[in-house]
């Protein structure tokens, strides 16, 4: 009786105590499971049923002239064939990040510790096995629509997921709710998310696209700044008015400030940059000025694509092959409006020398992780 009965005790002590294990390596058990399983990890449970959103017209900022102009044609030195070109860009990309006399800030953490938030710019589409990091003012309204098609994550009015990307409302593709992001996917899972996340990031096919880091500074002064933007106005212009411009009161709205005909410059924009105090009050930049290496951590994730947007057309085509959804799916054409490179010293003109090369050092790693010639010109007396 006794005897029988200390074997049921000691047999549910085991269970416990097995189970307890389970529980404490899962998550290198599950990792290793994941990496011999071959290249795909596990489906995560299921999402709640997609939202459906009603269609839109597009934003302001795409009916904007000249809105998504580049500064500079392809580089020359960019090889043709995309496998050659990926090389290029990837094989620049882990020399940097390897080289120990480059350190920047960001490129001596190790993955696991980034913070989970610092991964939301990381869109996952379990679907194709695709990751995603969006840069804002390097095309990301239709990567983000794109990803919807591909996930599936979202559906039409009428109940069925989205297969044109320009079907996709602006605001459904800006909202955060609209994707599965690495960030959102850690905080979910738990105790089970680094392995989870380490096992995705190392099968995934993971991508961005760039831009000059300049001229995307530019880009994101004229919409936000040139535009009237409401949020940006009282988050961002009214503090660089007081500060920079001397205004004492300015005005409440951006509407207002627009009749009376004020506007912060980009010099403004510039020294708004570079003042320490504008990340030690603010927190980092937002995310439309971050620099890239900051948003998307190129050091730590070992990006499989590297898409510029000076060369949009092409790399997307590639692209989207590589993710083998090129059937029936085109990345949506934007409007092109190349200028001549002339056009930059025109923006930075009213911007002082010791601004623009202070702004370059800012600046400087995504330049040279991602193989911008540095703006001589504009460094220069
Ligand atoms: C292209 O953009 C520049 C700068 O905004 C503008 O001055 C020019 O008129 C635009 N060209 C065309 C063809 O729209
Ligand atoms: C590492 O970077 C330094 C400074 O940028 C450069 O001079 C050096 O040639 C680089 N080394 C390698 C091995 O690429
Ligand atoms: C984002 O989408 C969710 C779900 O449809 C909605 O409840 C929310 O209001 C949206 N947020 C914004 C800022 O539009
Ligand atoms: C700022 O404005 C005040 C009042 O208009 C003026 O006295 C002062 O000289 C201005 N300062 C600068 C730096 O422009």
């Amino acid at each position: 009786m006794a005897q029988a009965r200390l074997l049921r005790v000691s047999l549910a002590l085991g269970c416990l105590l097995v189970g307890l294990l389970i529980v404490l390596y899962w998550d290198r058990v599950g990792t290793l499971r994941l990496a011999l399983a071959g290249p795909r990890p596990p489906a995560v449970p299921a999402s709640p049923t997609p939202p459906a959103f009603p269609d839109a017209p597009a934003g302001p900022e795409e009916s904007v002239r000249g809105y998504d102009w580049t500064a500079r044609g392809p580089d020359p030195q960019d090889p043709e064939d995309p496998a050659a070109r990926q090389a290029a860009r990837r094989g620049r990309l882990r020399a940097l990040c390897a080289n120990t006399s480059f350190a920047f800030a960001a490129t001596r953490r190790a993955l696991d510790d980034i913070p989970s938030r610092e991964l939301d710019h990381l869109i996952v589409d379990e679907r194709h096995g695709a990751i995603y990091c969006y840069v804002p003012k390097v095309a990301c309204t239709n990567w983000k629509r794109v990803m919807i098609v591909l996930s599936q994550s979202l559906r039409d009015r009428a109940g069925a997921p989205f297969r044109d990307p320009l079907a996709v409302p602006r605001e459904a593709a800006h909202n955060a709710s609209s994707h599965l992001t690495l960030g959102r996917f850690w905080r979910r899972h738990g105790r089970l998310a680094r392995g989870l996340v380490r096992a995705r990031l190392q099968t995934y096919t993971k991508f961005l696209f760039v831009r000059d880091p300049f001229v995307r500074l530019i880009s994101a002064f004229r919409s936000k700044f040139q535009l009237e933007n409401e949020e940006f106005y009282r988050r961002f212009a009214v503090p660089m008015l007081r500060l920079y411009a001397n205004r004492t009161r300015p005005p409440a709205s951006a509407h207002e400030a627009a009749r009376a005909g004020l506007h912060v410059s980009f010099a403004n924009f510039v020294q708004y940059l570079l003042d320490p105090r504008t990340e030690a009050r603010g927190g980092p930049f937002n995310e439309h000025w971050r620099q890239v290496h900051r948003l998307c951590h190129p050091c730590q994730i070992d990006y499989d694509f590297v898409g510029k947007l000076e060369t949009l057309e092409q790399d997307a085509a590639a692209l989207l092959r590589l993710l083998k959804a090129d059937a029936g799916l085109r990345f949506p054409p934007s409007y092109r409006n190349r200028t001549a490179r002339s056009w930059e010293q025109g923006w930075f003109a009213q911007v002082p020398l010791a601004w623009r090369r202070q702004l370059y050092q800012l600046y400087e790693p995504d330049f040279l992780l991602f193989g911008y010639p540095k703006p001589e010109s504009l460094l220069r007396d």
